[in-house]
């Protein structure tokens, strides 16, 4: 294909999809945390496509709601009439000199140097990609002459005894010049068993306009299947976490086991990464060098950087993890997290929206919430920054070096100064000063003789 060469993807996304039993149309349906659709739309991005027209119909506001793509051709179609009378409907759109390729919004995991293939082909004639199955079942079977040229595709519910044993199918993926497609795609009719307008009647049209179809063959047949239920759609999903995890393991990371792990959007990740089972990473992800991940943990949108151990049972979510840091076991990282170098957040400890400064500790059962935290900070077990008064939020300092006693509570807007140490069960409601001890709890007395009540006779 030559450099002005434009490609105008058309994606076939108007089926219902009945089959699913879902409220949500079928192309909205997620594979790796993202939908169907996008994954075509993506694919169709990668190609440097010039136009890409989706044709939408059931539950078409909320599939353009979802992907939310102004530069994407939204084009409806009203009435389901067929996969021809689907591409009818963009056709104002195509310039004769487009190479306009069909793809679907239901067949998610397609290749992009597959489809290079089809539209390189396309350019100079006709391409359509077709697979072999074992049972080719329901699919348009592709019609060769004596000298195995392609002249039409039957579909199914019109094929002949002797032309349902061929075992050479279409994918409904094919590519070819605007021009023509137009000039066919006005002359289909939907005199056939479905009284539908066939797009694949386009096929024979093209032979005897003298423009041979030449047939590309995925390299892995998972790139055309589509999906029609739940169990296809889980198919797919297994098919693509086998390949991401694959990747990951190229790029210098070990599963203990490649099958538990779930990647839901894209990771970016440094050598001698350790990811124990059942860790499901989301959105967008950053990991460093020498990284281990225990096992059940949750991580979303954030960055880990270098030797870091985040232990099991962590949820995390839009946070940064500095270097040398440990996490957990059962810690919660909520969105602005943001742990500075070499940090310990320990069991069952909750941090939004904070900095925890270089060398910090917070070891066991703590809320910081809204909270700067210098260096050398040791947190004792059990403290709370109260940050909400029931109406507005506040922040919490905490400088470096001090150390909060077990149970303090620390009610927002406060400070803690520098070296300040703040005594067991503090409830601290002014600033304590630095380098002194803070105390707010009633000095502790014994009274001699005192009994305790005892029922009366
Ligand atoms: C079509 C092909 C068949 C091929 C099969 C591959 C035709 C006539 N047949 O079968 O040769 O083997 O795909 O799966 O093209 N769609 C619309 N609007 C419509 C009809 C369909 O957008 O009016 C979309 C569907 O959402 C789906 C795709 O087109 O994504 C294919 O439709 P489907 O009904 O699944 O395929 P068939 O027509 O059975
Ligand atoms: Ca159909």
């Amino acid at each position: 294909m030559s450099e002005k060469d434009s490609i105008h993807v058309v994606i076939l996304a108007a089926g219902q999809g009945t089959r699913m039993r879902s409220s949500l149309p079928k192309v909205l349906h997620p594979i790796g945390g993202k939908p169907m659709l996008s994954h075509v739309i993506d694919t169709a991005r990668d190609l440097n496509s010039h136009q890409i027209s989706v044709i939408y119909g059931h539950g078409g506001q909320q599939v353009k709601d979802t992907i939310q793509d102004e530069s994407l051709n939204w084009v409806e179609q009203k009435e389901q009439l067929g996969t021809g009378h689907a591409v009818m409907q963009a056709a104002k759109l195509f310039k004769d000199n487009d190479v306009v390729l069909i793809l679907y919004g239901d067949v998610p995991l397609i290749k992009t140097e597959t489809l290079t293939e089809v539209a390189r082909s396309g350019s100079v004639g006709f391409g359509l990609l077709t697979v072999h199955l074992d049972d080719p079942g329901g699919y348009g079977r592709i019609v060769r002459d004596e000298h195995a040229n392609v002249i039409a595709i039957v579909e199914e519910k019109d094929a002949s005894d002797t032309q349902k044993v061929i075992t050479e199918i279409n994918t409904g993926i094919l590519a070819t010049r605007g021009k023509n497609l137009k000039q066919w795609l006005s002359n289909l009719d939907n005199n056939n068993v479905q009284k539908e307008y066939y797009l694949t009647d386009i096929i024979s049209m093209s032979v005897n306009d003298g423009i041979a179809v030449e047939t590309i063959h995925p390299e892995d047949q998972f790139e055309v299947a589509g999906v029609n239920s739940r169990e296809q759609l889980a198919e797919l999903e297994g098919i693509l976490q086998e390949r991401q995890v694959q990747h990951l393991m190229a790029q210098g990371v070990s599963f203990q086991d490649p099958s538990r792990f779930d990647l839901r959007g894209s990771v970016e990740t440094g050598q001698d990464v350790f990811i124990d089972s059942n860790v499901i990473l989301e959105g967008k992800i950053k990991i460093g060098n020498n990284v281990r991940i225990g096992a059940n943990c949750v991580i979303r949108n954030t960055v880990i950087e270098d030797n870091v151990e985040i232990l099991p049972m962590c949820m995390i979510e839009d946070a940064v993890i500095g270097e040398n840091s440990r996490v957990g076991p059962f810690a919660r990282l909520r969105p602005g997290a943001k742990l500075k170098s070499a940090t310990h957040i320990g069991n069952f400890v909750e941090i939004k929206n904070s900095e925890i400064g270089n060398g910090s500790k917070v070891n066991h059962l703590s809320y910081i919430g809204d909270t700067s935290m210098g260096e050398g900070v040791n947190i004792g077990a059990g403290t709370i920054t109260a940050n909400y008064d029931g109406a507005n939020k506040h922040r919490t300092t905490i400088e470096d070096n001090a150390s909060t006693g077990s149970n303090s509570v620390l009610v927002a807007p406060v400070k803690v100064g520098k070296g300040a140490t703040l005594g067991a069960g503090t409830v601290l409601t002014s600033d304590a000063p630095e380098n002194e001890l803070t105390i707010t709890r009633v000095k502790q007395k014994s009274i001699k003789g005192w009994q305790r009540p005892s029922k009366k006779k």
